[in-house]
């Protein structure tokens, strides 16, 4: 074990400043959680260990988080720990407006606080959909106490007609054959019915599968507890394994800080190469890193996926599923078959060296996992990060999730000032646009919208899908589904309402995409663009109260990780002790 002393032996346990007091501070403490029927054992100086759940029935995602809590108590209980399940804010990516990631940050800073406030002397993370595993993780960052996450598993394969159904991914894909009317309204609706049939989050490589993919990369996840799908029983007995572990950790004080480290960044970024994870990883993990105070740049993505090949074969970059994935071997098998490409010596909650934790790991379906030598993409084939005078601040684009054919494009843009204009004329028989066309929507970025919304692979003007088109190049401040596809340029930075170049673009003008060279550029001279640019004024924020107006004024732009500019770093576990 890597870890420092014992933390109970040595009497340092947080949770004592509360239980083991004298007198009446100590008795209130006490007696108050003994309203909950609780023996006097419990406050025997055993680690407290919180277990945040993000269940919701608002967060489908989430919704079995509750018998997923159960499993962790067992696992404490049978440690030697006491466990207590508490609530936190949940994010249901489909329903909340304008964007669940609006409230990414607010999680994070909830769960924070819920940590630090509380008599808590390590936690298990219960996440699943989207934004809470990252947000989970942020928090757990800036408290830095002893942690663990258990995501709640993906669904089981989605299925229609035969097939496997991918959420998210067949949504984009029946929603362009709605439009060019090669699927009927009544299909639509059967489709439906197969598309999410247990609980757990989705089941393609979108962001909740990525993300929990990165949480066991990192090392705050056990060793193959990504991929369980939810229903299976081996997501519980992962969860409580986790609930025997946390206790361990508490004991010996191995906090997040000394696991996520610049080694576990580098190690996340490659795994999300090679699994063809979604390009909300590169946000989310710049949020985390800032948190716990690893250097991390938006460059680095490209540079250290560059010798990475796609090796993971799923929806939307392949043609698999979560559930396909977790039976062929899940995380550790692809971590065997990148070999000196990651960090074999990285120390995450098992306390073991990552090439330990994988010693066993084998691959059971070479068509899900491919090995190094007969890849799904070659090595590159990532995301990439794009600079030129149209992003300043860089861009990027999902390489295995594009067309071949666009990676090098030179088109006139037709210019949207928010998604919502667009969708207004994407049905328009007269829009001037071919297959050649630069579609360009801003107004999406994290001040713009706010909260940066999953539109950037917004539909094809229909009169193109109905002449057969599938791709054109679309470039936005905006984000993407991690179920999404096509030739899209997203997280444009600096975004538009803050006077990036990409305000200042106009219809016709042209804009050449050349990703092997990783560059995006407006072929406009910079005299033109300094009169443009003397022209363009800053709109007004018109958000004048709430949560949304401290979002846009302090949310920082997508390479920063577009998290508040105050939430940056860690400020411990350490609270004023008050006196009762
Ligand atoms: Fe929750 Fe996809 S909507 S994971």
């Amino acid at each position: 074990m890597p870890a420092g002393p014992d933390a109970a032996a040595a009497g340092r346990l947080r949770s004592s400043a509360w239980f083991a007091s004298r007198g009446r501070p100590g008795m209130i403490y006490r007696s108050w959680l003994r309203a909950e029927g609780f023996t006097p054992e419990v406050f025997d100086g055993r680690p407290v260990i919180g277990i945040a759940n993000s269940w919701s029935e608002l967060t489908p995602c989430n919704v079995h988080l509750r018998g997923v809590a159960d499993a962790v108590k067992r696992g404490v209980w049978q440690a030697g720990g006491f466990p207590l399940e508490f609530p936190t804010m949940s994010l249901g990516e489909t329903l909340m407006r304008p964007t669940a990631m609006l409230f990414r940050n607010l999680m994070a800073m909830e769960v924070e606080e819920l940590l630090r406030a509380n008599p808590l002397d390590g936690v298990v993370l219960l996440s699943g959909c989207d934004k809470t595993t990252p947000a989970m993780l942020m928090a757990a960052a800036s408290v830095d106490l002893p942690a663990i996450m258990v995501t709640g598993g993906p669904m089981l394969n989605g299925k229609y007609r035969g097939a496997d159904v991918g959420s998210g991914t067949h949504v984009w894909k029946f929603e362009q054959e709605l439009a060019a009317g090669r699927m009927t309204e009544q299909e639509c609706v059967t489709a439906e019915s197969g598309m999410a049939r247990s609980c757990g989050h989705c089941m393609t490589m979108g962001t909740a599968s990525t993300m929990a993919c990165i949480a066991e990369t990192l090392g705050m996840a056990l060793p193959g507890s990504a991929t369980w799908p939810a229903a299976d029983s081996r997501r519980l007995l992962t969860a409580q394994l986790a609930g025997q572990r946390i206790v361990a950790l508490a004991r010996s004080d191995l906090r997040p800080s000394q696991i996520m480290t610049r080694q576990a960044f580098e190690n996340a970024i490659v795994i999300n190469a090679a699994i063809g994870g979604s390009t909300n990883a590169v946000i989310h993990l710049l949020a985390i890193a800032g948190r716990v105070g690893v250097p991390l740049r938006l460059d680095d993505f490209d540079e250290l996926a560059r010798p990475v090949p796609t090796l993971v074969n799923l929806m939307p970059s392949g043609r698999y599923l979560m559930e396909d994935f977790c039976y062929a071997g899940g995380i550790p098998a692809v971590m065997a078959e990148l070999g000196d490409l990651l960090h074999a010596g990285h120390v995450g909650v098992t306390g073991r060296r990552l090439a330990e934790n994988i010693a066993d790991a084998q691959c059971w379906n070479r068509d899900v996992i491919r090995s190094a030598d007969d890849p799904l993409q070659p090595p590159g084939s990532g995301t990439a990060v794009l600079h030129g005078n149209l992003c300043p601040g860089g861009a990027v684009i999902k390489q295995s999730a594009a067309s071949p054919h666009l990676m090098k494009h030179r088109g006139q843009a037709l210019v949207f000032d928010s998604i919502e204009e667009y969708h207004l004329a994407a049905g328009d028989a007269q829009l001037r646009a071919d297959e050649s066309t630069v579609l360009v929507v801003r107004g999406a970025g994290p001040k713009g919208y706010p909260g940066m919304p999953e539109v950037g692979n917004f539909v094809l003007p229909r009169k193109l899908l109905e002449r057969g088109v599938t791709d054109m190049v679309r470039i936005s401040d905006a984000r993407m589904s991690g179920t999404g596809f096509g030739t899209v340029v997203l997280h444009v930075a600096p975004e538009a309402v803050v006077g990036g170049p990409l305000a200042l673009v106009r219809t016709d003008d042209w804009i050449e995409l050349d990703v092997p060279a990783r560059t995006l550029t407006l072929q406009v001279s910079d005299d033109e663009l300094a009169r443009r640019r003397d022209r363009w004024a800053p709109p007004e924020n018109p958000h004048r109260r709430g949560y949304a107006r401290l979002y846009v004024e302090h949310v920082l732009q997508a390479d920063q990780g577009a998290d508040l500019d105050f939430l940056v770093g860690a400020s411990g576990a350490d609270v004023p002790r008050h006196n009762h």
